[in-house]
């Protein structure tokens, strides 16, 4: 099966990214992960300044996957651009780059853009609007909160003409609402979905597990919810979608694709084997090949031409 796509006036050699905070900024990967065998990844949030992130333990699992408050830790905008722009612009060259940007004001996602837009090493910015562990910001995520999503989607269209993805929360109320919100205000492409708040408790002390308290589901039992999501997104927009939520297996990202997403992205399998992404391209050729199924975009529901 043919497995390269064109999207957002670029070729992805393949469907298969690595999800935002799961990758690092590639190089932390890179010893063990062959990035240039993947369609892409998409760098850890980068925020204005540099966050520690929240108290430790950060991580812990379940029988349906993995609960995490990372809570945003990255070097901030400088040491980004300063370290990890150069070595991506030197050592991804096939694999498409997406850098995730994260604020707590809707003013520091213009600060971002207007910051990087100039840098080589990336395609696009993928917007974190969702993001559950954000205890800087409080409050809920701006994806849950229309006028903030339109204000800072324009604003950021407005400032860049490379490819905009507005990633989305597993758990809003009225998604198409916020699918054709972020639509009409000029994003290329919606990734869905982020993690879904959730918590797990010590059976002997009934203290939280994580050290922030609550944390963002993540892994298999996210799968159903991200499936949902992009079938419903698909609904209600004609944009691309980038499906993301428990993809391990070729028939995950089958699903997706069947659901209406164009491109797949894989997170907590990579904590478990790091190399889940490249198996997956592989995984999903021979998937191809046994059904006779020869690309992959005849498989991706409601594909734009
Ligand atoms: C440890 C960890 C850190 C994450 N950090 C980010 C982040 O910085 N920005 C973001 O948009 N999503 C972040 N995510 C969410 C993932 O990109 C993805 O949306 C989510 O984990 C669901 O995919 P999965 O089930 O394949 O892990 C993080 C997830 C995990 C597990």
């Amino acid at each position: 099966m043919r497995l390269d796509i064109e999207l957002f006036g670029a070729r992805f050699q393949n469907p298969v990214l690595l999800a935002a905070g799961t990758c690092g900024f590639g190089q932390e990967v890179a010893e063990v992960v062959d990035l240039e065998k993947l369609g892409g990844l998409v760098t850890k949030s980068v925020t204005i300044e540099p966050r520690n992130g929240n108290p430790a333990p950060r991580v812990t699992e379940f029988a349906g996957g993995m609960l995490n408050s990372v809570g945003l830790a990255n070097p901030g905008l400088a040491a980004a651009r300063r370290d990890k722009l150069p070595w991506l612009a030197a050592h991804v060259v096939k694999a498409r780059v997406f850098v995730s940007l994260a604020g707590h004001t809707i003013e520091d996602y213009f600060r971002l853009v207007e910051g990087l837009d100039g840098d080589a090493g990336f395609l696009g910015f993928e917007l974190n609007l969702s993001c559950p562990n954000d205890a800087k910001r409080g409050g809920p995520p701006f994806a849950l909160d229309s006028a903030a999503l339109a204000e800072i989607v324009s604003g950021c269209r407005a400032r860049t003409q490379r490819p905009l993805l507005a990633k989305l929360a597993p758990n809003d109320p009225d998604l198409g609402k916020t699918v054709r919100t972020a639509t009409d205000a000029g994003a290329d492409g919606l990734t869905l979905v982020n993690t879904i708040p959730g918590l797990l408790l010590r059976a002997g002390s009934g203290e939280p597990e994580l050290g922030a308290g609550p944390g963002g589901v993540s892994g298999p039992a996210l799968l159903p919810v991200g499936l949902r999501a992009v079938r419903e997104a698909r609904e209600h927009t004609r944009l691309p979608l980038l499906g993301v939520g428990g993809v391990l297996a070729p028939a995950d990202a089958v699903a997706y694709a069947r659901a209406g997403a164009a491109l797949v992205q894989v997170g907590t399998a990579s904590f478990a084997a790091p190399r889940a992404g490249e198996h997956l391209v592989r995984g999903l050729e021979r998937w191809g090949r046994a059904r006779g199924v020869a690309a992959w975009g005849e498989i991706v529901r409601g594909l734009a031409a």
